[in-house]
Parts: C-alpha cells; structure tokens; sequence
C-alpha cells in the first residue's frame, strides 16, 4: 500500500525502533552504516535506518528508476526537462559524454592560460582579485576560497554578492584600485545585482584613477555574448556550458578566484576529488553508497518522521560556510511542489536547510536540537587535522565536543526534574574528512550534489530548475518600471515610506 507521502508501509509502517535499541538489535550496524569513501568516514549508524528500511528504501530507488536517471545523468541526456537541457556539472570533472568533457577541459585550458597570463602580470600588477555574482555564481567560489584559501598569500580574494553598497564599500576600503581584477560571474549576464555591482566597482576604478578600467576585467559566463557586449574583452571572457546550473557551477569558469587565488594545480586535485566521488556515486552498490544512503536518511525523516528542517554544523572554522552553500545547494534544487511531469508532489520535498559552526552554536541553537518539541535531523561534519598550528588542545576539544553532541542527542538522560531531562533517540549523521585538501573538499561537494540528484529522484521531481525566483525578481522590475499602482496597500505603503 502506497501512504499519501508516496512511500510504501515497507517504510512508512516500518517499527520504530529507538537508536539505543538498534545499536543491540544489530551488531553489524556499525559497519554497515560508517564506512570511508575520497578519505571522509561517512557515519550513518546513529540515524533509524536499519537494515529493513534500506533494503525498502533501495527496492523504492529501483522502483522510481534511480539507476537509469543516474546513468542520464553522466550520459548528458537531457535530464532538466522543464528547461529542455541537460545537467552537465559532472562533465567539469572528466565524468560525461565525450563530447561534453571534450569542451569542459577546452573550456579550462583557456582559463588556465588566462590564469598564466595574470600571473605573468600580462594585465599589470594584480594583488586583488574582486569576484561580483550572486548565488550559485558566488556561494561555491567563496566557500572554496574560504576554506583552502587561509594561508595562501598569492592574492586577496573578496567575493561580493548583495547589491547593499555596504558590501562592496567594505571591499573598496582595503582594495586598491590600480591592482584589482574585476571577476564578474554570471551565468545569464543579467542579474541585476550582479551587474549594479560591477557597474559600480568600475567606477570606483575610474575615480581611483585607473585609465581603462575594462582593461581589469574578467567575466566568467554561460552568455558570452552578452558579455562582450557589456564591454569585457573577448580574450578575458571565460565561457562555461550552458548544461552548468549555476548552483553546481563551482568546477567550472565560475571557479576562477579559486584556481587564481589557490593555484592551478589546487583546482585541479579538486575536480579529481569530485570525479572521485561522482566514480563512488556511478558504481558503489546502493547500500555502501554514502549520497544514496544519506538521501534515504533525508527521506525517512522528512516524509515519514515528519522533520521540516535539517541542520548542518561545521566543526571546523573552514568550512563556516558550508551551511549557506548547502542551502542553495539543496532547498533551490529541491524545494518545489511539482513533479518533473507536472503533477503535484505526493509529499513534502526539501527540508529546510540550516546550519552553523561547532562550537560556536552548542551555545546558541543546541538547547532546542536536544529538548525541543521538533525532530531536527543533525549532520556534523568535522577534520581530523587542524587546520591551524595552535596547541593540540584546541583541535582535540573541537573534535570531542562534536562527537559529544551526536552521542548527547542519541543517548539523552533521563531525570526525574522534566526541565532537566533529555528525551534523547534524536538522529544525526557524523561526516569526517581525515585532511581538508582540495580534493577532499572537492568529493564532499560532489557528495552534496549527489545526494541532492538522490532525493530528487526519490521525490520524482526536476532539481535542476529554479522557476520559483522568477517571480520576485519580475516584480522588483515591474516596481521601477511601472510604478505601484498595481500593488496592494502594504507594498505602496512601504515604497511610500522608503522613497517619499
Ligand atoms: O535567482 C536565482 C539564480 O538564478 C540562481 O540560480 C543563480 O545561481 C543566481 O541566480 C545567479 O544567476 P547568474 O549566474 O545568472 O547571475
């Protein structure tokens, strides 16, 4: 029988047995659920996945044809059916069609030479590197710089994404103008804050007395044309393919301030730590196949537990933005209410994904994972190497704290002062990288995208589509153009207030 979530009562109807319990149902659990993949321990044990519910979960897969859509995927079928394209991104690391990985490495061999040329000083002599774009064209590039940029002294990178001035005036304060590289990232070449931004570090370049400021201009873009004719220079315009949705679009052109800022060969160990992991993704059985198994932990929660959100702590400060990355990653593929044929969906699809840094956040949010009225489904990722010299201390203490919070949440403790007690049996599920390389850093985003693909097929719908921010971006367009006759009473009154 089929439940009104779309799940068979082989899940829906399976026992609900607590963690505790599970862990001495079955001594095997450990091992079956915690296993290695591209150098991260991937531990699902202290999720309620047992053996029953994988093997239903997996006859699920099969039943809504993951494997086919798997092999579609990495084929360059046109998988992306509400836009008629293909979803490409795996091609950037050497896994597609011939055809697409043929252009991908085209593609990169001119950013490389590029990135050759500006090290050479071909374009002067360049120390700052100010990336504009705005979410997939800006959240991935930040995050890697973020993360394995710490120590690197090759360039100052600054990503800027909000069309609040602020944010650029901050950059403009510490940046000097005559050794400032405009990146400008966007896929389409029109997104309003992204344009505004770079319109105005242009002119920012003008009045710091540069003399042709187009002359320190990149643009990393599916829409080449389009940048030309804004006025980037032909030989500085780095295309990427049009099958690269923007918020998987870190392996291509859009990685540009990474590969400039981290060093080519950084960049590379990345896309070979994807392709590893997409490999992973290709070929591991399902029950050993760490983004299907964390897609079926994403499903059993969501559906059938009931849980609205999932939270994503970093225990490592380079990776502080890994949550915000997550979000776009995950509720931008997946939050919609239709199918990929149309039809609405049978339940709910993404959860809300929200997050922060361990242990930062143990002092703020933990009280409400631990004895609030709502099941949040935790994900920990931690390194087992720090990534500073500081005394081991700090390291140890970071590391411990993490796995206390997982073990906290399953075990509880019970008290006979309510207010005092811990109901325990909450879920979370323990990502350790062993070192943050590069490539390390690269499979665990390709894990992220996959597990993505995952719960898209499980739920039948297309994640490679974001029609649902159309709308308010139209809107924004319409105000300027049109004025607010045609708006209700609050908008007009707000405009009223803000501009007089
Ligand atoms: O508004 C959403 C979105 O289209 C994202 O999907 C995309 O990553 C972002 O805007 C930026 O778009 P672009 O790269 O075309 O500037």
């Amino acid at each position: 029988m089929t439940e009104p979530t779309g799940l068979p009562s082989a899940i829906v109807d399976a026992p609900r047995t607590s963690l505790t319990e599970l862990f001495k149902q079955e001594p095997d659990r450990l091992s079956r659920l915690a296993f290695e993949e591209s150098g991260i321990l991937f531990d699902f044990a202290k999720t309620h996945l047992d053996a029953g519910l994988v093997k239903a979960f997996a006859d699920l897969a099969a039943q809504r044809g993951l494997v086919a859509k798997r092999d579609a995927l990495f084929a360059g079928a046109t998988i992306n059916v509400t836009e008629g394209r293909a979803a490409e991104h795996s091609a950037e690391r050497g896994q597609g069609s011939p055809e697409s990985v043929a252009r991908a490495r085209g593609l990169q061999a001119r950013m490389r030479a590029l990135i050759d040329a500006i090290e050479a000083e071909a374009l002067g002599p360049i120390s700052h590197i100010l990336h504009v774009g705005i979410g997939g064209s800006a959240l991935g590039p930040e995050l890697l710089v973020d993360a394995l940029g710490r120590d690197a002294d090759r360039y100052d990178v600054a990503v800027v994404s909000n069309v609040d001035g602020a944010a650029l005036e901050e950059v403009f304060q510490s940046f000097d103008p005559a050794a400032t590289l405009l990146v400008i990232a966007s896929k389409t070449f029109t997104t309003t804050e992204t344009m505004m931004n770079a319109r105005s570090v242009l002119s920012w370049m003008e009045e710091g007395g540069v003399d042709d400021p187009y002359a320190q201009v990149v643009a990393l873009t599916a829409s080449p044309d389009k940048a030309i004719e804004w006025g980037v220079d032909e030989t500085r315009v780095l295309p990427f393919s049009e099958s690269v949705g923007g918020r998987y679009s870190l392996w291509s052109s859009i990685g540009f301030p990474a590969a400039l800022g981290l060093g080519w060969d950084a960049f590379e160990d990345m896309l070979e730590g994807a392709a590893a992991m997409d490999r992973h993704f290709r070929l591991a059985p399902l029950e050993k196949n760490a983004p299907v198994i964390a897609a079926f932990v994403d499903q059993y929660y969501s559906a059938v537990r009931g849980a609205e959100t999932r939270a994503v702590f970093a225990y490592d400060e380079r990776l502080r933005l890994l949550p915000s990355y997550l979000q776009q990653l995950e509720m931008e593929s997946n939050g919609k209410s239709v199918k990929a044929d149309g039809s609405p969906v049978d339940g709910p699809t993404a959860a809300i994904t929200w997050g922060g840094v361990g242990t930062d956040a143990q002092h703020a949010v933990f009280q409400l994972l631990h004895q609030g009225t709502r099941l949040v489904p935790v994900e920990f990722v931690a390194v087992s190497e720090p990534g500073h010299a500081l005394d081991d201390g700090h390291h140890r203490a970071l590391l411990i704290n993490c796995f206390a919070q997982g073990a906290a949440l399953m075990a509880g403790k019970a008290n006979d002062d309510p207010a005092r007690a811990y109901a325990g049996d909450r879920p979370s599920t323990t990502l350790l990288i062993d070192q943050l390389t590069p490539a390390r850093l690269g499979a665990l985003l390709a894990f992220y995208e996959h597990r993505t693909f995952v719960n898209a097929v499980l739920l039948g719908i297309n994640p490679f589509d974001q029609f649902g921010v159309e709308l308010g971006k139209e809107i924004a367009k319409s105000i300027e153009s049109e004025g607010t006759d045609r708006f209700d009473a609050s908008t007009r009154a707000l405009i009223q207030r803000a501009f007089g």
